[in-house]
């Protein structure tokens, strides 16, 4: 994990309030691995004062190493609008990559990728990497919810990558109206997965855990809590644990992927 300055590639207004942007980095990171995050923030600004948390959206390779990645973020509050109005030539600071990452065994070859929102951030990087590494994805399955059509990202990307994705909204605006977990459900009742991993809210994850638990299938998951120092020197993204004689986990060292049956939900 280093501290760096980097430059702003792009910067890509994709709907309402959600951007994505381009990052230079130096090549350590093409080692980062799918859910590992960096801590963003703005030298010389006081207001944010903290670095902020971004999962790794995915990775700019060339000539096999990362000279770039990319986050994929929505305008919530004043770190995320300052990363808005960044233009191509623009410097942040960055330091990462943290965490840690997702875990898939090899032995697992039907998969069910669940993102909720924003929460796809993380699951395109994944699915991308496997892609990299000539992973058979033909038994993948994405499943993308959100309140309304403009929250639907980056389902191009899967289809690109010859994965199947299934829609939903709250709204009814695109996608089946219904919770993204409904699909889930369905599908699992059908034939279930050797493995789910998800990102999302806390609700939508606290059910896809729920679903995971009762057809027995491995679960991980990536959560987002609230980080001041991304290094564990805070304590302030401690999440509760259910292992026994450890009473709480910390989501930026631990985590933020976590398996299933390690949290409390
Ligand atoms: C590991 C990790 C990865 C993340 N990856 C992404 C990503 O890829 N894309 C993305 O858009 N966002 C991501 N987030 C959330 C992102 O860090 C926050 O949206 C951001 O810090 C908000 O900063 P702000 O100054 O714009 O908003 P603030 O003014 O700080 O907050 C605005 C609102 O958002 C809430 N909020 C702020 N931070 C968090 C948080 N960490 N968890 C839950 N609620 C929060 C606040 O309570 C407040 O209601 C991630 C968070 C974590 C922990
Ligand atoms: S964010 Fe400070 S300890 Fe985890």
């Amino acid at each position: 994990m280093i501290q760096q300055s980097v430059k702003v590639l792009w910067n890509k207004k994709l709907s309402t309030a959600c951007y994505k942007i381009g990052l230079t980095c130096s090549d350590h990171y093409s080692s980062a691995k799918p859910g590992q995050f960096v801590m963003l923030g703005f030298a010389g600004q006081t207001d944010p004062l903290l670095h902020r948390p971004f999962s790794i959206h995915n990775l700019l390779i060339s000539n096999g190493s990362a000279h770039g990645f990319e986050l994929l973020y929505k305008v919530v509050g004043i770190a995320t609008a300052s990363l808005a109005a960044r233009k191509a030539g623009d410097s942040v600071e960055i330091f990462g990559p943290l965490g840690t990452g997702f875990l898939i065994p090899s032995r697992a070859k039907r998969v069910f990728v669940v993102a909720g929102g924003i929460g796809v951030a993380p699951l395109v990087f994944l699915v991308s990497d496997f892609h990299r590494k000539k992973v058979d994805l033909s038994n993948y399955r994405v499943f993308i919810g959100g309140r309304t059509k403009e929250d639907l990202l980056c389902c191009q990307e899967f289809l690109d990558l010859g994965v199947s994705v299934q829609t939903t909204t709250d709204d009814g605006s695109a996608g089946d109206q219904c919770l993204v977990t409904h699909p889930v459900e369905t599908a699992i009742g059908q034939t279930a997965p050797d493995a789910i991993v998800a990102c999302g809210p806390m609700d939508m994850l606290t059910c896809v855990v729920g679903i995971a638990e009762k057809h027995r299938v491995p679960c991980q998951v990536s959560i987002e809590t609230m980080m001041a120092c991304g290094m564990g020197a805070c304590l302030g993204c401690a999440v509760e644990s259910r292992t026994e004689g450890e009473q709480y986990l910390h989501a930026c060292m631990d985590g933020p992927v976590f398996p299933a049956d390690a949290l409390k939900f």
